[in-house]
């Protein structure tokens, strides 16, 4: 299986891309400059101890059965609008949170069409499925790391089925938490954990994974 991470030259695609090369699934990092994305695919490809290529976003969408919206909020609908011939009727996952600071608080930012994943999918018809958001990217991408976390995901019935395949390889335990409406609750999330730990420096620790028992 081809799996594309669209802006997967950032944070979460470093992650996403060495623990799924790992595992053997094809993997495709996506950026809008071909070069960048050739360049960071190699570092990925020595990290990984496995192959992994670098195209550019629209190449990445047209060769792969999944996409990652691995790509911030505020730029995320602008790409999956370019390219939605490419990804029509693909398994698409969106790990999207919109938020933003007001002082010190972050803040969910409620977009009219629920949440960021229900936008993605307005927009491509894509087959959409919501999930990663509340994963913290620096240790996911710490190959020492074992994940052994819950993945709280909702959407699409049939991209659920490939995502759980996929992120159970991974090693997480995937919990279903509904249609794709229950979007917003996943995404407002993070700013909640995020302000959590700004205000609690001296009682939590930097980042949180989710375990239910
Ligand atoms: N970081 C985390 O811990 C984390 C955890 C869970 C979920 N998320 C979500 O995952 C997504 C990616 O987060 P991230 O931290 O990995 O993002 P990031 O590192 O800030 O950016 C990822 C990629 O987005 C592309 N990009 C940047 N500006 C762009 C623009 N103006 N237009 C189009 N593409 C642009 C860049 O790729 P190119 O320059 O190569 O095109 C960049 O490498 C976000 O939606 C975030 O909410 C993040």
């Amino acid at each position: 299986m081809r799996i594309a991470l669209l802006g997967g030259t950032g944070n979460l695609g470093e992650g996403l891309a060495v623990r799924l090369a790992k595992i053997g699934y094809k993997v495709i990092v996506g950026s809008r400059l071909e070069e960048k994305a050739k360049r960071i695919a190699a570092e990925y490809s020595k990290i990984a101890e496995a192959e992994i290529v670098g195209m550019t976003n629209k190449d990445a969408a047209k060769n792969c059965e999944v996409a990652f919206f691995t790509i911030p909020w505020k730029y995320a609908f602008e790409i999956a609008e370019t390219l939605k011939d490419e990804l029509r009727d693909k398994i698409l996952v969106s790990p999207i949170v919109p938020m933003k600071k007001e002082g010190e608080i972050f803040q969910y930012v409620q977009l009219p069409e629920g949440s960021a994943a229900e936008k993605i999918a307005s927009i491509t018809e894509g087959k959409v499925v919501a999930a990663f958001h509340s994963i913290p990217a620096e240790r996911f991408a710490n190959l020492n790391e074992k994940i052994d976390w819950d993945l709280l995901v909702c959407g699409d019935q049939e991209a659920k089925k490939v995502l759980t395949e996929i992120a159970e390889k991974m090693g997480f335990r995937v919990l279903d938490v509904g249609p794709l409406n229950v979007a917003r609750q996943l995404e407002s999330l993070t700013p909640l954990i995020l302000n959590i730990i700004i205000r609690n420096k001296n009682k939590v620790k930097k980042e949180l994974t989710i375990k239910f028992i």
